[in-house]
């Protein structure tokens, strides 16, 4: 199942990895970074596009955690401190909330997120998550 799908994409230096299931197709990564993200083609991330900087930078704009990275090295780096969670109410979209969050459901279920975006327009075919709908129907707010 599509939702259940982890890529990765390594430059040797540090690792993106894409969860197709997270993407709410926002465009902020190849509209962004299109050296490197190119949904037409195949690998459709292509990590010889731009230096890791650059490639990290604009993983970190993606706004529902379908885009991630580590760094290779990453076991001899200290653990990352959790982050205060912040909430952005973006225009005619979805609460985007950053930082480390525990997202509890009806089923009693609970997972935990570095990056997700919230529904905010009601039309969700994955609420409470934001799958891009609000795009297709005018939301504005
Ligand atoms: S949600 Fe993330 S992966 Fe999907 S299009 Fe937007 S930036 Fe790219
Ligand atoms: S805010 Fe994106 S689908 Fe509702």
């Amino acid at each position: 199942m599509r939702d259940n799908i982890t890529k990765k994409y390594s430059n040797g230096e540090i690792t993106v990895v894409w969860k197709p299931g997270l993407c709410i197709h926002s465009t902020n990564c190849w509209k962004g970074l299109g050296s490197v993200f190119k949904p037409n083609e195949r690998p459709w991330v292509q990590m010889d596009g731009a230096t890791s900087e650059q490639i990290m930078a604009q993983v970190e704009k993606c706004p529902s955690g379908a885009l991630s990275y580590f760094r290779n090295d990453a076991e001899a780096a200290p653990e990352p401190t959790s982050t205060t969670p912040t909430v952005e109410v973006t225009f005619d979209g979805p609460l985007v909330i950053t930082g480390d969050i525990v997202i509890k459901h009806q089923d009693g279920t609970e997972e935990i997120r570095k990056k997700t975006s919230l529904c905010r327009c009601g039309q969700s075919g994955k609420k409470p998550f934001c799958d891009g709908t609000h795009t297709k129907v005018g939301f504005k707010s």
